[in-house]
């Protein structure tokens, strides 16, 4: 089913139809998991990101601004860059990673949705997985931290914006209990198209 038909069927009120859109997607989920059984989970923690995971943190982001349509970022971050990123993320805007030892396989982080102070208590969401440890549930490991902690701080939404066809994204997030706003059409121009943004949102 194409995405933005799923985005538009779970806008409706017909249950029915929502149900067959959620239908799909588990389908698709279906098709695309891959086994959950390379990672060391004893190992595994989830905590904030330190200056000294940061380059890690830009390898995952970067091949993602490199080769996907996973962010609308057109440019890869280098260390002076992702420096700066680090510093505009206090408590308030948390970044977390999931990380065994000192291999980070995971992170994320909340940032204020508009820069307006009116918006401060608005979050988005980010949330990045190496990709040789997809659909081993880190993504959700990450998410759930984050949903904590935008509680813990007292926020008041969480929302995050999706690119087309990002239905990995998609499922993480309707799993987490969000729900779709709406679609901005042709919003994005990347990598020679245009992209729609998919709005969903979490009410704390
Ligand atoms: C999107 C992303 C963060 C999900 O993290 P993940 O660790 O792979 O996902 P999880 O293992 O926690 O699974 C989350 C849900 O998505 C589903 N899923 C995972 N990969 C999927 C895929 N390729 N297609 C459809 N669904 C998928 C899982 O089955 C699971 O759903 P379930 O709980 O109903 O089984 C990860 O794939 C990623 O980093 N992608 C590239 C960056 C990106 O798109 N970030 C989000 C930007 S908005």
């Amino acid at each position: 089913m194409d995405l933005n038909l799923y985005a538009l069927e779970l806008l409706a009120r017909d249950k029915l139809a929502r149900a067959r859109a959620e239908a799909a997607l588990h389908a698709s989920v279906a098709r695309h998991a891959t086994p959950r059984d390379g990672l060391d989970r004893r190992a595994l923690t989830v905590r904030d990101a330190a200056e000294a995971d940061l380059a890690q943190i830009t390898a995952i982001w970067n091949h993602e601004v490199l080769w996907t349509d996973a962010t609308t970022d057109t440019e890869p971050r280098n260390a002076r860059a992702e420096r700066e990123w680090f510093e505009r993320h206090p408590a308030l805007y948390p970044i977390v990673v999931a990380a065994t030892g000192g291999a980070v396989l995971a992170f994320g982080s909340l940032s204020p949705y508009r820069p307006k102070p009116a918006f401060a208590r608005t979050v988005e969401d980010s949330v990045y997985v190496e990709r040789r440890h997809r659909g081993e549930g880190l993504g959700g490991l990450i998410l759930s931290e984050l949903i904590r902690r935008a509680r813990a701080h007292g926020h008041r939404s969480v929302l995050a914006r999706i690119t087309s066809g990002n239905r990995a994204s998609m499922r993480l997030h309707t799993r987490h209990g969000f729900r779709l706003v709406g679609v901005e059409q042709q919003v994005a121009m990347r990598r020679g198209g245009w992209l729609d943004v998919t709005i969903m949102q979490l009410r704390l």
